[in-house]
């Protein structure tokens, strides 16, 4: 029998689960699960870059273990396990970091953003630093000051390396995911082959980022620019969990404008993503004819936005009860996490057995 081609993915346990996370991501795993040897982690690690509180960590863990069990995925098929239960990537973290340039790691789109958001006016002189190495002592103590988060940590900036490490340990064919993390996938990429080419070994492949047909996803966000995201007061976007209100007046308070004035007119960014979620939740037809509307400048923001909301909550509102019902059951929650983590740490020991071999430990 032909091997199946493996999958790896993960989601960070930063707060509850968005319409932008199932689209890009949970909605992959449900599907490739037949067909694939799925691994599906919650990237506990990961999210200690913003330093949770321990209660509010082990909370999100199981908020999103409930929440993946209710999208579709079946404990049986697929391991669903959390990302600090393997403590095997942590030390294939380490062996890659060793390889890892800091130039690159220090050009990535979501370090450089996160460091901006942290520093602000900071950052240029924080970036120019970081590579002379001069002047991160008085900084670190003005940032104290200022509070755990201003500090620009070696964990954000390593980022893409544990991220690496979580895809190769299982030597995955595909991750499924979205948009934003295409960079960190070449990056994957690059830090696999130059173990390979260090070594001399052909120890892992070249995993690729996917999508079931299509391009890679991005849903964007209800507040006018960019995509659907934790923003700090959860409005621009619509969490699993939303309540049938919550999730009109969210969308009855996206942001729009005051009308086309010119016959088939470009959408400016705000119309267009509106127009993207509706083609994603109320579907093709209904996209074409308030596309059709737009383009004949009699377009009704106010109906086409009710559409929304409405197709939205019967989307969201069965995950909705499914995640609070399983979310009330302990016992199997802690089942389905143990069962997880024994089929990940089966492949995960090997990887890091082959490893350690090729390097000489
Ligand atoms: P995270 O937790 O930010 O997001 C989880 C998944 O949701 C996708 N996503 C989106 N897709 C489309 N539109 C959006 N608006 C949108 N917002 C989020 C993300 O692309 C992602 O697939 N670094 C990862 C977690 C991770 C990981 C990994 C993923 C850690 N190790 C190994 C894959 C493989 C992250 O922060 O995802």
């Amino acid at each position: 029998m032909e091997k199946k081609k493996i999958v790896v993915s993960g989601i960070r346990p930063t707060g509850n689960i968005h319409l932008g996370n199932y689209f890009g991501a949970i909605r992959n795993f449900v599907r490739m699960q037949d067909e694939y040897q799925c691994y599906f982690f919650i990237a506990d690690y990961h999210s200690l870059t913003t330093h949770p509180h321990p209660e509010h960590l082990r909370q999100n863990v199981k908020q999103i273990l409930a929440t993946y069990v209710a999208c579709g995925m079946d404990p049986e098929k697929v391991a669903i396990y959390v990302q600090s239960d393997l403590p095997e990537t942590a030390e294939l973290y380490l062996i890659l970091n060793m390889n890892v340039y800091l130039g690159e790691l220090m050009r990535c789109t979501s370090f450089k953003e996160k460091a901006k958001q942290y520093w602000g006016q900071l950052r240029k002189e924080l970036v120019e630093d970081l590579s002379s190495g001069e002047g991160q002592e008085e900084k670190a103590g003005k940032a104290e000051k200022e509070g755990n988060k201003a500090h620009v940590s070696a964990g954000l900036l390593t980022y893409p390396t544990l991220m690496a490490a979580d895809i190769l340990i299982h030597k995955a064919d595909f991750v499924p995911v979205g948009k934003d993390q295409e960079q960190h996938l070449e990056m994957t990429r690059a830090f696999a082959h130059r173990f390979n080419s260090v070594y001399g070994v052909d120890c892992f492949g070249q995993p690729q980022a996917f999508n079931f047909g299509e391009n890679l996803i991005k849903i964007p966000g209800l507040d006018g620019s960019g995509k659907m995201g934790k923003s700090e007061s959860g409005n621009n976007a619509i969490f699993l969990t939303d309540e049938d209100a919550v999730i009109r007046k969210k969308i009855m308070r996206a942001t729009t404008d005051s009308g086309p004035v010119e016959m088939n007119q470009q959408k400016p960014e705000a119309i267009a993503n509106l127009f993207q979620l509706v083609r994603v939740l109320c579907g093709e037809e209904a996209f074409r004819e308030f596309d059709a509307a737009y383009n004949r400048c009699d377009i009704r923001y106010g109906d086409m936005k009710k559409q929304l909301a409405e197709d939205t909550i019967k989307f969201v509102s069965p995950f909705r009860a499914r995640i609070g019902e399983i979310l009330s059951d302990d016992a199997f929650l802690e089942k389905i996490r143990r069962q997880g983590q024994e089929k990940a740490r089966e492949s995960a020991v090997r990887t890091v057995r082959e490893v350690r071999g090729i390097i000489g430990f």
